[in-house]
C-alpha cells in the first residue's frame, strides 16, 4: 500500500503507477534527498517538534540507506512513485515509529524543489571544473601559437591575418563567460524552499533558516507559492548548458573544417578520430561532429522547459515532474562532451606551415595596403579604391600583393615605395595590431595572462 493509503479504497492501477512514477529518473537525487531530510529532521528536533530519539533513529536510518544505495545492497524499487517516497518508506521499514515522523511539516512539493536545487548545485560545480580544464588546454595550445599566422575570416571569406592563438583564445573567452553565467545562476538558486510546504507553509514552528544554513544555502525563499513552483533556476542552468554546447559546436565546426583535406590546418590524434568501414583513407572527426549534433538536443531542452512552465498556474503542478529528464539529459550531454572534447583539443597537432602558406594566398593584407597609402598621405576612401584595383589586377594576372613589382604598384599610385613589401608582410600586419584584444603576439600574450588570472580567481 502506498503512503497515502488512508484516503483510497483501491490500489493504484499498475499502468497508472508506472505512468506516474518518476523513480526511474529522479533516483539520481537520492543523496540530495537524504541530505535535505537530515537537515529537516535536525530542525524538527531543535524546534521540539520531534524528540531526540526520533531524530537519532531518522539520522541513523538515513545514513544506512545512503550507504546501502552506495554499495548496491539497496536497489531502487521501480514501483515506488518517486525517490522521495522510496527513501521515506525504506526509513519507515527500518524505524517504523520514528520514520513516520520525518515528513512532519513538509510536503513533497517543497522537498522536490529543494532536492533539485541541491542536485543542480553539485552538477554546476562539476561542470565548472570541466570548463576550467578546457580553458587551460586552450591556453596551453594558444601559448604555442602566438606567432602562428593564420587567415581570419568574415562571411567565411578570407579577411585579415590573425594568429592561431588569437583564434583559439576567442573560445577561452566564451567558455570563461559560461563559467561566470553558471556562477550567477548559482547565486540566485542557492536558497532553500523547504518550509514552503505543499503551497502555504505550515502551522508548526519551523526554523527555515536553520535548514538553509545546514545545507550551506545562503537564504530561504520568501513566498511559499513561488518556493514550490519556481523552476527558473533549472531553465537558467539549462540555458547556460545550451550556451556551452553552442560554443562547443562552433569550435567543432571549425575543427571539422580544419581537418578536411582542403584545409589540413590540424591533425587529430588517432585516438580521437575514427576510420571508415569502407574507405581506407578516411580519418573522421566524429567527436567534433557528435558534439555539434548533441548541441541540438541540449538547446531544445531549454525550449521544453520553458514550454512546460509557461501555462502553469500557481503553485505545484505535476507537469513539473517533466523538468527532470530534460535538465538531467542537458547535464549528462555536457558532461559527456566536455572531457572528450578537451582531450581531443589537447592532443591535436597544428600544421603551422599550412596555415601560413594559405594565409599568403588570399589578399588578407589588402587593408594594410590601403593603410599604407593613408600613411603616405592619401584619404582612406581613395586608398581603398586603389587597393581594390590592385587586387583586381592581381587576380587577372595570377599574382598576389606580395609578388607584384614596384613598377606595377607605382603605375597605380606614384606614392608606393619599396617599403610597401614590409608593410604588407603578414607578420607586420599581425604585429602592428597591438590594440588590446587584437592578434599581435604581444596583445594575445597579454590576453592569455589575463585569462589565467581570471581562471585562478574563480
Ligand atoms: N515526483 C514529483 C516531481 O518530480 C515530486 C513531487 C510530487 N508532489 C505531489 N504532490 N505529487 O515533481
Amino acid at each position: 500500500m502506498v503512503l497515502w493509503a488512508g484516503r483510497f479504497k483501491k490500489e493504484i492501477n499498475q499502468d497508472v503507477n508506472a505512468f506516474n512514477s518518476s523513480i526511474s529518473f529522479d533516483a539520481r537525487m537520492y543523496k540530495h534527498d537524504i541530505m535535505g531530510s537530515k537537515a529537516h529532521a535536525k530542525m524538527l528536533a531543535k524546534q521540539g517538534i520531534i524528540d531526540e530519539i526520533s531524530l537519532y533513529e531518522i539520522l541513523k536510518g538515513l545514513n544506512e540507506i545512503l550507504l546501502e544505495i552506495d554499495n548496491g545492497t539497496l536497489l531502487f524499487d521501480p514501483n515506488a512513485e518517486d525517490i522521495h517516497m522510496f527513501i521515506e518508506s525504506e526509513l519507515t521499514k527500518k524505524y517504523p515509529v520514528s520514520g513516520k515522523k520525518l515528513h512532519t511539516a513538509r510536503s513533497r512539493n517543497d522537498q522536490v524543489a529543494l532536492d533539485l536545487r541541491l542536485y543542480t548545485r553539485d552538477e554546476m560545480n562539476e561542470i565548472k571544473m570541466m570548463l576550467i580544464n578546457l580553458i587551460n588546454v586552450i591556453i596551453s595550445q594558444a601559448s604555442n601559437h602566438t606567432t602562428t599566422i593564420m587567415c581570419g575570416y568574415t562571411h567565411m571569406q578570407r579577411a585579415q591575418p590573425i594568429t592561431f592563438a588569437h583564434h583559439l583564445m576567442a573560445y577561452a573567452e566564451m567558455f570563461y563567460r559560461d563559467i561566470t553565467r553558471i556562477n550567477d545562476c548559482f547565486e540566485r538558486m542557492n536558497v532553500s524552499p523547504l518550509g514552503s510546504g505543499a503551497l502555504a507553509t505550515t502551522t508548526y514552528p519551523i526554523d527555515r533558516m536553520f535548514v538553509a544554513k545546514e545545507l550551506e544555502m545562503k537564504d530561504i525563499t520568501y513566498n511559499s507559492l513561488d518556493g514550490v513552483s519556481d523552476r527558473d533556476y533549472a531553465i537558467e542552468f539549462a540555458n547556460d548548458l545550451a550556451l556551452i554546447m553552442m560554443h562547443l559546436s562552433r569550435l567543432s565546426e571549425e575543427i571539422i573544417l580544419w581537418c578536411s583535406w582542403e584545409f589540413k590546418y590540424i591533425e587529430l590524434d588517432d585516438a580521437y578520430a575514427t576510420g571508415s568501414s569502407i574507405m581506407p583513407q578516411k580519418k573522421n572527426p566524429d567527436i567534433a561532429e557528435l558534439v555539434r549534433g548533441k548541441s541540438a538536443r541540449v538547446i531544445s531542452h531549454v525550449s521544453s522547459l520553458l514550454t512546460m512552465m509557461k501555462g502553469l498556474p500557481l503553485a505545484y503542478n505535476k507537469d513539473m515532474q517533466e523538468d527532470k529528464e530534460v535538465l538531467f539529459d542537458a547535464i549528462d550531454q555536457v558532461k559527456l562532451c566536455l572531457p572528450v572534447f578537451t582531450d581531443m583539443l589537447k592532443t591535436m597537432k597544428v600544421n603551422s606551415k599550412k596555415m601560413r602558406d594559405y594565409a599568403a594566398k588570399g589578399f588578407i593584407n589588402a587593408t594594410d595596403c590601403a593603410d599604407y597609402l593613408v600613411k603616405q598621405g592619401k584619404a582612406f576612401r581613395d586608398a581603398y579604391k586603389t587597393t581594390g584595383q590592385l587586387v583586381a589586377y592581381c587576380i587577372e594576372h595570377d599574382e598576389v600583393l606580395e609578388t607584384l613589382s614596384l613598377d606595377i604598384y607605382q603605375s597605380f599610385d606614384a606614392v608606393f615605395e619599396e617599403s610597401i613589401y614590409e608593410a604588407i608582410a603578414l607578420e607586420t600586419c599581425v604585429k602592428n595590431r597591438q590594440v588590446d584584444g587584437g592578434p599581435s603576439p604581444q596583445a594575445v600574450e597579454k590576453s592569455i595572462i589575463l585569462m589565467k588570472e581570471k581562471v585562478k580567481a574563480l
